[in-house]
């Protein structure tokens, strides 16, 4: 008999092979990604076809084979071409997508040989990655492609894998037909039953059965993809399983049957619209346009096609069972559209959408009937009344977008509480459960000091956001701790007043401490004599960071003088153990970290993962056993937060030539209900205001304001990238103001001199600064582009175009300077082989190749004999973090210092001891072991006297981004980007360029996607991919062109290279201001001003709304105070 957890899910749990990826758990990633190969009776043939094993009930695999990663090829066999193509063309970071992605690939292969571009678009548009930009991903594929059609994605790009290719006709070595047909045979002569602890399967074997079944169990869902119920099966007593009942067939029409997928679905219409006439078939052209943006390839091979078109499952009786939905010919002067906006272009729900039917009179144009019906705007389609009022009315995105996210309105209020109001009873005694932890159970310190702000691991009194942790259920698997965790009673009381948003909290003055400030100039001189002066501000929302593994951590004691070991997926490993220690009330030399690597952290897994670690070992310890804890999607984005959403006021004094003689800004971050790092991150927003801009009266504010919502934290750019965007928003409000083209003001305004001072007296030259801006308008043909924009512009009523460019000055290294350390031990063996290990975590980033490289080039010996090994608390003691774009700096230059003088020892004692020989030197007695320690500089503000070297050096770039927008859906597509970047001397350009692009890639997200809803109560709604949208490949730029800046210097990194990881981030904020312009353009067609309010991210709706027109007139906005929002701007 099957478990419980194993009936309705999956691979990744039952087998055991560790592969596939959890990197959501509905179905809204790709990272669980395995093909499965089934029997078709009908056809006589064997379908193959990829699934999310995460949604995939193992029961229903009954008569399938499957076919995980593991099951390809593998660096302990050999690599299968799919898996070779992508790690040549460096198409992996931190890996966690890659098992998906090659799985998806994998399967388009082995159903077409020989696909084109399109295809491998289609087979990939279900598979997220979040560090690499799909550039490389993309570029290994295409290998797979006619060479004809290969370079249509990234036509810049070149092939890296050539002549070294492994030919397409070795890809599969086992033909399934057999054994699937035989499998398939026996499937198919009878019904099915699982039996599980609490859950019955039931898988009739035809509608008659299906019927019986139906009656027997009038309340058991029929389920066929399970691609709605989910997880959510386990809710049921009873499950009927629908494998095998009618599919499609072709008469007066298609009659789709109800087990019909969306993908059969769609190759038959595509199929009908290649082979008929085309008026015959205008309704299925309007259904192919959805159905290719409906989910991922994946989801609609798995979901069928009448419940999903029909969502009638809404309206069915319990004992009602949907068997197949028609769907005619269209007739000669029949003509149908169908239309769909989304948060994201592909692979997501619409947020409205419509179908629309006009039938016009033979030969005239005369209407004789018209339907209209949407999608989005309530619990079943809503069919338009066609008074003129409500077609109007139907028209606009806006008031659909209100009604439809109701769906996700979740009440919760803040509490008070005392622990004696948690009661785990009913918990404890389930089945499965060991015990339940809240802050009564830390033997240490439950609260600890962190910069003078409190810390808590459990809610002790109060609970002070929802999303707080103030207990933990261990049980003996998953799936009960997580059900036992449901069952913990807590009372509260409630606690007045709480607040959310950064206005409440100006409101409130709450504030964290510091408060910072840095100034140079004289403000109100400067104010008294500029021609013009502006007063505006900018909302930059939030980020979640979407690392594709969730954060998770083995807690594993020892049993001797109290020591634990953690294998932790943690940016600082060091951190992670003080935490332990502190909350255990047991020394650091009695906890051992290990990390060997992460499937992408992003500033995310600093902070947060000591919390859940110090947790887990408390757990640990409690029960005397080893605690695996692994946070699910939803919970990990409730719990752990993201970036810090900002508020940017500022007053700027300009000339009406563009110079901009004073900036005052004010910047407010939302920093949650503690400090985590949002002081360090406020300041870093400072030190960047200035970037690229020589603005000589400068004065910038910072306040970080307490509300009561889970903590934000570091993220990728650490308050950078917001405190950039508000400069250039000044810049680009200056420009419009002035009626000058924004890139003339900022250039007007950038630092020039040879020796320039930041605004907080640090000294750098902007030479490379001003050679990536030159070289990226050049490379972009930026001129002839912005007149080319302009006539598309003229002529195009509804669809307009914008262009923009940024330069960026990006300051690399901790200006908390005890942080710029780097640590690293090498031991040499008797056999010349050499073992590193440094305080370096690796989460894609490349921090291992790169030490390999450093190691192999100082010590002279082949890469292959050196071994990199994991990070270690034991190995490399009291290790920074592997943050702030320092991490290949610190390791780097810790790795050459040791081996420089372990090279130059073995050197005066043993006299050109060649590296195969090393056993002479260990029997001259030479020590083979030794650390290296790299001294950073010593950075550090002032911030009293607003002057300090913050900074150990700055990397600079420029980008210039061109889009279009949809003025009437809101709708935008990211043409072309040229990146000019400088890093130095790379130390690994394909590394360089990775990082570039996925952080670009990543600030796409932030700046026009990704957005964090929360409701007016203060609960984050959107808790995994179905919600938020992170960037796919569908929003790469066709044209994405990265630059390295050639003949570019850095004396002070190891071997002249630069820090890349944060930067890049920035960049996309092209894409905003360029829809900015295309927004001016429509605005400027209407008579309307060019300045008007857009905050970040520019979603679809904003844009809309934005592009101000007689739609948007007939809905304006409610006034603030006479309605409850759904959703607020925190
Ligand atoms: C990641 C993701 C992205 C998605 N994106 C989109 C999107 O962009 N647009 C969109 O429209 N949808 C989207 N969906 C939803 C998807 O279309 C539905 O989940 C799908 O239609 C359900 O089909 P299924 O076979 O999986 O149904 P199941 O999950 O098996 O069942 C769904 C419901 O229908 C009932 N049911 C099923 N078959 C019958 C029958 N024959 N008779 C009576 N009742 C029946 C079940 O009892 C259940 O209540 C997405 C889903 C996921 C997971
Ligand atoms: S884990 Fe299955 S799709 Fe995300
Ligand atoms: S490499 Fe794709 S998520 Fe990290």
């Amino acid at each position: 008999m099957l478990s419980q957890n194993h009936l309705h899910v999956s691979l990744l749990y039952i087998v055991l092979l560790t592969g596939t990826k959890y990197g959501c758990g509905g179905g809204g990633c790709g990272a669980c990604t395995v093909m499965v190969s089934r029997y078709d009776q009908l056809h006589n043939r064997v379908l193959h076809y990829t699934v999310n094993a995460c949604l995939q009930p193992i029961c229903t695999l009954h008569g399938s084979a499957v076919v995980t990663v593991e099951g390809i090829g593998s660096t302990k066999t050999k690599l299968h071409p799919v898996q070779e193509r992508i790690a040549k063309a460096h198409g992996s970071q931190c890996g966690f997508c890659t098992p998906g992605m090659v799985m998806s690939m994998y399967t388009l292969l082995r159903n077409k040989p020989h696909p084109t571009m399109e295809d491998i678009r289609e087979a990939l548009g279900g598979n997220l990655c979040r560090c690499t930009g799909y550039r490389p991903i993309i570029d290994g594929f295409k290998t797979f492609c006619d060479v004809s059609n290969a370079f249509n994605l990234f036509p810049q790009a070149s092939c890296l894998i050539q002549s070294t290719c492994l030919l397409t006709n070795h890809v599969f070595s086992f033909d399934y037909f057999d054994t699937c047909s035989r499998m398939g045979k026996k499937r198919a002569c009878g019904s099915l039953c699982f039996q599980g602890d609490r859950l019955k399967l039931i898988s009739p074997v035809d509608l008659t059965n299906l019927l019986e079944l139906k009656t027997e169990y009038p309340e058991a869902p029929v389920v066929v993809g399970n691609t709605t119920i989910g997880t959510n099966l386990l809710l049921y007593p009873y499950v009927l399983f629908v494998i095998y009942l009618l599919c499609v067939h072709v008469h007066a029409g298609v009659s789709v049957g109800a087990v019909c997928t969306l993908s059969s679905l769609k190759e038959e219409m595509e199929m009908a619209v290649r082979e008929m006439e085309a008026e015959r078939t205008r309704g299925y052209q309007a259904l192919l346009q959805t159905l290719r943006c409906l989910a991922g390839k994946q989801i609609r091979n798995m979901a069928v096609s009448p419940i999903t078109i029909t969502h009638r499952y809404r309206s069915l009786r319990p004992d009602e069972v949907l068997l197949s939905i028609d769907i005619p010919y269209s007739k000669p002067w029949e003509f149908v559209s169908a239309f769909r906006q989304a948060q994201r272009r592909e692979f997501a729900f619409s947020i409205v959408n419509a179908g629309m039917k006009v039938v016009f009179k033979e030969g005239s144009n005369i209407v004789e009937s018209l339907n209209i019906y949407y999608g989005g705007v309530g619990p079943t389609l809503v069919k338009v009344g066609l008074t003129p009022q409500a077609l109007r009315c139907s028209a606009l995105g806006r008031c659909a977008t209100q009604e439809a996210a109701c769906r996700f309105s979740d009440h919760v209020s803040l509490f008070h509480f005392k622990t004696s109001d948690i009661d785990p009873s009913e918990a404890l005694g389930m089945t499965g459960v060991v015990t339940f932890l809240s802050a009564g159970d830390v033997p240490g310190q439950n609260r600890r000091m962190w910069f003078n702000n409190p810390e808590e691991l459990f809610a002790e009194e109060e609970v002070t956001c929802v999303g707080q942790i103030i207990g933990a259920v261990v049980a003996e698997s998953r799936e009960q701790a997580r059900r036992a965790a449901q069952r913990v009673k807590v009372t509260y009381q409630d606690l007045l007043p709480v607040f959310f948003t950064i206005e409440e909290a100006i409101q409130h003055q709450s504030f964290f401490d510091p408060k910072r400030k840095l100034e140079r100039g004289d403000m109100d001189k400067a104010f008294e004599t500029v021609d013009q002066i502006l007063e505006d501000e900018i909302y930059l929302g939030g980020q979640e960071h979407f690392y594709m593994e969730t954060q998770g951590l083995i807690a594993v004691p020892k049993g001797e003088n109290g020591e634990l070991e953690l294998f932790v997926a943690s940016q600082h490993a060091a951190y992670t153990q003080e935490v332990v220690g502190i909350t255990l009330g047991i020394d650091s030399n009695k906890i051992t970290c290990h990390v060997r690597r992460l499937g992408g952290a992003f500033g995310g897994k600093v902070m947060k993962i000591a919390s859940l670690s110090a947790i887990t070992a408390t757990a640990a310890v409690k029960t005397g056993r080893a605690v695996r804890c692994v946070l699910e999607r939803g919970d990990d984005m409730l719990i752990t937060s993201g970036r810090h959403p900002f508020l940017g006021q500022y007053k700027v004094g300009y000339n009406n030539d563009g110079t901009i003689m004073a900036a005052d800004i004010t910047y407010y971050s939302n920093g949650g209900c503690t400090l985590d790092e949002s002081s360090f991150i406020m300041e870093k927003a400072l030190l960047h205001m200035d970037n690229a801009y020589r603005i000589p009266n400068l004065r910038g504010r910072g306040l970080v304001c307490k509300t009561y919502l889970p903590s934000y934290t570091a993220f990728r750019g650490f308050g950078g990238p917001q405190g950039l965007m508000v400069m250039e928003s000044v810049l680009h409000e200056v420009a419009v103001k002035c009626g000058l083209p924004p890139q003339k003001v900022r250039e007007i305004n950038m630092y020039r001199e040879e020796e320039c001072y930041t605004h907080h007296k640090q000294l750098f030259s902007p030479r490379d600064m001003l050679r990536c801006w030159d070289e990226c308008l050049d490379k972009a043909g930026y001129h002839d582009r912005l007149q080319a924009i302009q006539q598309f512009n003229t002529y195009n009523r509804w669809k307009k175009r914008g262009i923009s460019a940024v330069p960026m000055k990006f300051g690399v290294g901790f200006s908390k300077g005890f942080y710029n350390q780097g640590a690293a031990l090498v031991n040499i063996y008797k056999d010349g082989s050499v073992l590193v290990a440094h305080g370096g975590t690796e989460m894609g980033q490349g921090i291992n190749t790169k030490a390999l490289q450093i190691a192999g080039r100082i010590l002279k010996v082949p890469m292959s004999s050196i071994h990199i090994k994991e990070t270690c608390t034991g190995n490399v003691p009291n290790a920074a973090p592997s943050a702030a774009s320092f991490g290949t700096d610190a390791v780097g230059m810790a790795v050459k210092v040791f081996q420089r003088s372990l090279v130059s020892d073995l050197f005066v004692l043993s006299r050109q001891l060649p590296w195969t020989m090393t056993i002479g030197a260990y029997c001259q007695k030479v020590s083979l072991s030794a650390t290296g320690f790299f001294l950073g500089p010593h950075t550090g503000v002032d911030w009293e006297n607003s002057e300090g070297t913050a900074y150990y050096y700055f990397t600079f770039g420029a980008c210039c981004s061109e889009v279009e927008i949809d003025c009437l859906t809101g709708d935008h597509k990211n043409l072309r980007t040229d990146i000019v970047m400088d890093v130095g001397e790379s130390l690994n350009p394909a590394l360089d360029i990775g990082q570039i692009e996925g952080g670009f890639v990543q600030g796409i997200g932030l700046y026009t996607i990704e957005e964090l809803q929360f409701s007016p109560e203060g609960v984050l709604m959107t808790r995994g991919p179905s919600q938020y949208k992170i960037p796919a490949l569908c929003d790469v730029p066709p044209q994405l062109n990265v630059h390295l800046l050639a003949n570019a210097q850095n004396p002070h990194a190891i071997y002249n290279s630069k820090g890349i990881g944060e930067p890049p981030v920035f960049l996309a904020s092209t894409i905003f201001f360029a829809i900015k312009e295309a927004v001016a353009a429509a605005r400027r067609e209407r008579g309307l001003g060019d300045s008007f309010p857009l905050s970040s991210p520019a979603t679809a709706e904003r844009i809309r709304m934005a592009c101000e027109d007689q739609f948007t007139e007939m809905a304006p906005s409610p006034k603030k105070g006479t309605f409850k929002p759904w959703s607020i701007n925190i």
